[in-house]
């Protein structure tokens, strides 16, 4: 059904700085992603996800929008996107484009005239601006998402308030201007063809305005604020004005399974990323639980479940499952730590059949299609990430998983575009490249293509049963289709099937191997 199309869609997210390049300046841009759609459609995925393409000063990576309804020009113009989300849509792919909330750049025209207003003037009320103390301290003691403080204090002695970076100033959502500007954006991108709408920071965008400290009072006073729902049930209107299915997609980081559910009701949000089974650790166990979880919280408001292995802030899983910690922490990334590649690369691939078996949405970060680890040796005068700086220099940061896609074996930047890329790419790149990978029936990109073709045929309900098995092995049933992952030391007999449809690796006989997924019919 078109109006419910995300419910079991595979959604790419394209990092458009890092996947072509087609000006070759280096860095990736729409003109790039335009001509490799023909790609996305033979991979076999419904929808895209591009990452802010807005004019920005790029201080984190475009999630600092200086202007909302400009393409930045070292990605493009407006009539570049209108052009992409046409052609996407004639090969069958539906555009999702990121907005974000939370904040704006410091180089946005709203953060300008507050700046040049001076304090009390009516421009400073769209963002918080605040005193600081008779002693010169900041007016909370906030730590940043980005480490180090959320306030930054302006020439004529005011503080203002960031939960990012300093140059992405917060945004204050009682104020009408800000509630209706971001109304018009969702509309002005609609009426431009998107699909929907990727929110950014979705559960921090209202504060307490009392500014109290972080459990002073009982609720959080800047995290899944109750005041949000109402927010999104204006943006919902928005996205339910439109006939064909546009949907609304929250990046909603929250431990407790019914708080994420709330922002799933009929009326608000569509869908919203799993970061809970993101984080787990290769365990069937831990899987399971995560699994059970989402399944638990979702059914009672309606919302298909969304199983995500990573993103352009998380390290890549074929690095992530290669260690001895495999769980995902922004808190635990440090460089040099251990990591078997080969094990992570094994993993990687079954668990791409674990996600793509499961009822739902699957999300895929450009590059895990080919297996791309995590590039964790970048130079340190390549780093960009504000996360990396703000962290005293402690945390590796992102750039590792945004290091520009490799299209070819060789060339200048392994075929990304014609001049250097803006991050080094490791020499490895060229045998895990598109052209590497095309034609060899055992990369991981005949893995993804067969997996999403057979998911596109085979798992299309919703549909989803749990079978008997040994501990640490997951395997449940899709209809009459079961998928099967050992996660043990040990081979494990497969349940009886009448044909093996598709592995992650060789197996032993008609037993499962360690760190082996096999998709069999019943
Ligand atoms: C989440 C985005 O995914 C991340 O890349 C960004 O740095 C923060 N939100 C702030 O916008």
């Amino acid at each position: 059904m078109v109006a419910q199309w995300w419910r079991n869609a595979v959604i790419y997210q394209i990092y458009p700085r890092s996947f072509a390049d087609g000006n070759g300046d280096g860095v990736g841009d729409l003109a790039g992603v335009r001509s490799r759609l023909p790609y996305l459609r033979d991979l076999g995925v419904d929808a895209v996800w591009l990452t802010p393409w807005y004019a920005s000063p790029q201080a984190d990576g475009g999630y600092d929008v200086a202007d909302y309804r400009a393409i930045d020009p070292a990605f493009g113009t407006l009539a570049e996107a209108e052009a992409l989300i046409g052609e996407a849509a004639a090969l069958g792919i539906r555009t999702i484009v990121d907005v974000v909330p939370n904040h704006v750049s410091d180089e946005h025209p709203w953060f300008r005239a507050a700046l040049a207003a001076g304090p009390g003037a009516p421009e400073r009320a769209r963002f918080w601006f605040r005193d600081g103390s008779p002693a010169g301290e900041p007016p909370t003691g906030w730590t940043s998402a980005f480490s180090g403080g959320t306030w930054t204090r302006v020439e004529d002695g005011q503080w203002y308030l960031h939960l990012f970076d300093t140059r992405q100033p917060d945004l204050n959502w009682n104020h009408p201007d800000v509630r209706r500007e971001h109304e018009e954006v969702l509309r002005f991108w609609f009426d431009r063809g998107v699909a929907g709408i990727r929110i950014d920071s979705a559960t921090m965008p209202v504060k307490d305005p009392a500014f109290p400290e972080v459990g002073e009072s009982a609720d959080h006073p800047f995290l899944d604020r109750d005041e949000l729902h109402d927010i999104y049930r204006g943006w919902r209107a928005v996205a339910d004005s439109y006939a064909d299915g546009r949907v609304l997609v929250g990046e909603i980081w929250l431990d407790d399974p019914h708080r994420f559910a709330r922002y799933l009701r009929s009326d608000e949000l569509h869908s919203a990323f799993n970061f809970d089974f993101m984080m787990r650790p290769w365990e069937a166990k831990q899987l399971r639980e995560a699994i059970q979880s989402t399944l638990d919280s979702h059914a009672p408001v309606g919302a298909p479940p969304t199983w995500v292995l990573s993103n352009h802030d998380v390290t890549r899983p074929a690095t992530r499952y290669g260690r001895v910690d495999s769980s995902f922490g922004f808190n635990a990334k440090r460089f040099d730590t251990p990591t078997d590649l080969a094990r992570g690369e094994r993993r990687a691939r079954a668990a791409a059949l674990l996600t793509a078996a499961l009822p739902g949405t699957l999300y895929v970060y450009q590059g895990d299609e080919l297996g791309l680890p995590e590039v964790e040796d970048l130079p340190l005068d390549a780093l960009r990430d504000p996360m990396h700086f703000r962290s005293g220099g402690v945390d590796p940061g992102r750039d590792g998983c945004r290091v520009p896609v490799p299209w070819t074996r060789d060339g200048v930047s392994y075929g990304f575009g014609d001049g250097a890329p803006w991050l080094p790419q490791p020499t490895r790149w060229g045998s895990l490249s598109v052209a590497a990978q095309d034609a060899d029936p055992a990369s991981m990109l005949t893995l993804y293509r067969s997996a999403l073709a057979m998911r596109r045929s085979l798992l299309r309900g919703e549909e989803f049963a749990w079978l008997a098995s040994a501990e640490d092995v997951i395997a449940f049933a899709r209809g009459d289709v079961l998928c099967v992952v050992n996660f043990g030391a040990e081979p494990v007999p497969l349940p009886g099937h009448r044909e093996v449809l598709l592995t992650s690796a060789g197996l032993d006989g008609d037993r499962l191997p360690t760190d082996v997924a096999a998709w069999l019919r019943v």
